[in-house]
């Protein structure tokens, strides 16, 4: 494992990819209006949102998806290779970001940067992000689900508190232009949800665009394109040995992961950390 951490903000980063240096620029980012900006805890949805935002833009032209990887077509705000891969053009950038919101919303809200949030289901989230840990050599050996479980509840995994992340982003609700989805949203009705998402992004979209994006993004197409799916990062810092990145794309699957105990648990937090939430959640805990 490669494994080096950076500590920033009180939260763990893989320091293969976060200096401080690039979390300063992170957060002190002058955004443009026209930016657009995909926020998530991580495996609730990036790369899906990266993959139809792109297919937005193209009016449904899958050439870009299919030529450029999805970090360079949005890259990450946070990582030490933005400044180097962000386009200049005087459209739109999309930006990709899990930081929480207490360290980016300042710099945010010096603009009108339009923000997407997607959430997940917080017990399918830590399945996903326990079976990435497996994979990806930049982040700690997960030990057994268990303990990563624990680790997750307390929110003292990489990237901090899915709590917090959640919580924090939904409160700047009436500070930032956000459109808020989830994972669950997008899986029962992609071709509704992007819709939406063009409606907010004010794109006129045509049944053309809407069917070829449906194509394009559903999850076999994307588990089949290397400019989504990943498969394109050495074995080194990903171990494609251990699994896919495109790992199932299903919803509940914690259901065969999680134990009763480990349910009960989940729930009991869930309930004291989101009581005071106002989080529209389709998914049946
Ligand atoms: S990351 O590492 O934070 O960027 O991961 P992220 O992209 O947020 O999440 C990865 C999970 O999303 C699933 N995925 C999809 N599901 C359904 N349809 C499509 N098109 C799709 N694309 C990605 C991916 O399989 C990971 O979830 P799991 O549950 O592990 O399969």
């Amino acid at each position: 494992r490669m494994e080096v951490t950076e500590t920033f903000a009180g939260i763990s980063l893989p320091g293969h990819l976060h200096t401080k240096e690039s979390l300063h620029f992170a957060t002190t980012f002058p955004f443009r209006d026209s930016d657009v900006l995909i926020v998530t805890y991580p495996k609730s949805g990036t790369t899906w949102m990266q993959e139809i935002l792109t297919l937005l833009y193209s009016a449904g032209d899958v050439r870009p998806a299919k030529t450029i990887p999805n970090w360079v077509r949005a890259p990450w705000l946070e990582q030490i290779y933005f400044k180097d891969t962000l386009q200049d053009t005087a459209g739109h950038r999309l930006i990709t970001t899990h930081l929480p919101a207490r360290v980016l919303a300042p710099a945010l809200q010096q603009s009108k940067a339009k923000v997407i949030y997607v959430a997940r289901n917080p017990k399918d989230v830590a399945v996903s992000f326990y079976h990435f840990h497996r994979l990806a050599k930049f982040l700690p050996d997960p030990g057994s689900f268990d303990a990563f479980l624990l680790q997750f509840l307390e929110g003292t995994v990489q990237y901090g508190s899915w709590f917090e992340h959640v919580k924090g982003w939904l409160g700047q609700r009436q500070a930032l232009d956000i459109f808020y989805v989830t994972y669950e949203e997008l899986h029962q009705d992609l071709r509704g949800a992007a819709e939406h998402l063009g409606t907010f992004l004010g794109l006129p979209l045509g049944p053309e665009t809407l069917d070829s994006l449906e194509r394009h993004c559903s999850f076999a197409a994307m588990r089949d394109n290397a400019m989504a799916n990943y498969s394109l990062i050495p074995c080194e810092i990903m171990d494609h040995s251990q699994g896919r990145f495109m790992r199932k794309g299903v919803v509940g699957d914690w259901r065969q992961h999680f134990s009763p105990r480990q349910n009960a648990l989940f729930d009991r937090v869930y309930q004291r950390e989101m009581r005071d939430a106002a989080l529209r959640a389709p998914w049946s805990m």
